[in-house]
Order: C-alpha cells, then structure tokens, then sequence
C-alpha cells in the first residue's frame, strides 16, 4: 500500500513539475488566446499543460478518472479521481504577473490523498498528503499565528462573473478591508489557500470557485493546520460555490465579517 502511494505522489509531482517548466518556457512568448467569456481567456499553454499532465497520469493510471478545467474526460469513471488546473492564475500569466501555478489532486472516493501546487516562476513546491502534512520544497509548513482579524492579512478574487452577478463580493470585500490589515487580490486561488498554508496570508475567501482551482489547495492548507468551510461555518467540499480558508485562529471572525 505505501508504494503504491507513493507512486501516485511521484506521478502527481512529476506531472505538475513538467507542465510548470513548459508553462514557465512560454512566459513573455507570443500567445494564442481565446474568449471563454467576456474577461475570461484560455490560452493554447493553459492547453497544453493540461496535455503534459494528464499524458503522465494516464501512462501510468490509464483507469483513473480525471476532472481537469480544458477538456472533458467524463467518460472514465473510477473510484480514483484527478483533479487538474492546469494553469491557475491565466490572467496574470497573460499579463506576465508572475503569480500562477499548476494544481494537481488525486482523490479515492471522494476524499483528498494528495495536492501538488507548483508556482515555475519561484520554483515552490506545494504539496499536502492526508494525515500527513503539508511542505513547501519539502520543508513542513503551518499556518499563521495571527489571532486578531485586524493584525491580519487576508486574500480573496473575484469570479468572471462579477460584471453580472448580485454576488459580487464587492461588499464583502469593503468589509474585510475595514476589518484587517490589509487585502491583497492576487490572481490565483490554489496559490491563494497555499500562502495561507505557509502563513504569508493569514485568511481566505472566494465565491464561484470551481473543483479544480480548489482541490490541491484545500488539502495543503487542512495539512499546514488551516481551516476550510463554507462562509457560515457549514462543511466544505470542492463541489461548493463559497470557501472560506483561514490559520483557523480567525475563522469565527471571519464568519461574522461574513454574516453581517
Ligand atoms: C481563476 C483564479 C482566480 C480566481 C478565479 C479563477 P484561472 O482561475 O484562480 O484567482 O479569482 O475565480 O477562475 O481561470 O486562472 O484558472
Ligand atoms: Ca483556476
Ligand atoms: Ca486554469
């Protein structure tokens, strides 16, 4: 059982490492985009990085099922499941914003095994296995010591839906403002729940957010000590439109912000 563990491990970094380098190949190189929505684009490296990693789990788990962002592989069902962003954070990378990543999960019946979360342009390593941790380069991680909400500083993003949805976080982020230290909009939600993993945020939240840009990340973080539900406090599963992540000193905090 510990080797073939381990050989899931080895498969979900080796698959995440190699897409990292191309997508980190390709920054400032010319780039074929396309409008998924009005600000929402997809580019052909988010493509192809989805190709590389999804070519290296199948050689060596060609009946596991996959959920990755680009393509649909729906028709392989398995109690095993690999949750893929390929390119977390493709506005940025548009842009060349140096905060993006790749995210990759495995999943046995619903639960996390393991989440690799690589950002190419620092070259960090994110990685959280269940019951045992969470590291960054293969240094252990935790989560902030921060207890008061205004000492804090906290992240969050906004959907591509927010030109038109009446959720659109704006007032949540209004309010957050005015109850921490500071708020950053970074660009990326798997590094966003890793930063919070390793203490250089101290809270998260984010509504709309899809299985794939949360299924690494919320492992790293549950391993490094965070805590993640939803924004009352209810359990949380990748499947859910609203995350709210913190050091868990200021969760009930955080869910009063929420709820008021
Ligand atoms: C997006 C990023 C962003 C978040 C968006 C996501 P993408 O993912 O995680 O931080 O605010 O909601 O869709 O499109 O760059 O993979
Ligand atoms: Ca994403
Ligand atoms: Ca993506």
């Amino acid at each position: 059982m510990a080797d073939f563990q381990k050989a899931h491990k080895q498969v979900a970094i080796e698959a995440a490492l190699k897409a990292g380098a191309y997508i980190k190949r390709n920054v400032g190189k010319h780039l074929s985009v396309r409008y998924k929505g009005e600000i929402n684009v997809v580019t052909h490296v988010d493509k192809n990085a989805e190709r590389i990693i999804v070519e290296r789990i199948k050689k060596s788990f060609p009946c596991h099922a996959i959920l990755a962002e680009e393509k649909n592989y729906a028709k392989v069902q398995s109690d095993f499941k690999w949750i893929i962003d390929p390119l977390d954070g493709t506005t940025n990378f548009l842009h060349g914003f140096p905060f993006f990543c790749v995210s990759v999960a495995l999943f046995h019946k619903e639960k996390p095994l393991f989440g690799v979360v690589y950002d190419p342009e620092k070259n960090e390593l994110f990685t959280g296995e269940c019951g045992k941790g969470a590291y960054l380069n293969r240094k252990r991680i935790g989560v902030s010591k921060i207890r008061e909400l205004k000492k804090s500083m906290l992240v969050t993003g906004f959907a591509y839906n927010v030109k038109s949805a009446r959720n659109n976080n704006i007032e949540n982020f209004t309010r957050f403002l005015k109850a921490s230290q500071a708020v950053r909009r970074a660009g990326s939600a798997a590094l966003d729940l890793c930063y919070v993993a390793c203490g250089r945020f101290d809270g998260f939240w984010e509504l709309y957010l899809n299985p794939w840009d949360m299924a690494a990340g919320a492992l790293i973080l549950e391993e490094a000590g965070g805590k993640i539900t939803q924004f009352d406090g209810s359990p949380f599963t990748v499947y859910d439109k609203e995350l709210l992540a913190s050091n868990s000193k200021l969760h009930s905090q955080m869910i009063r912000v929420l709820q008021r």
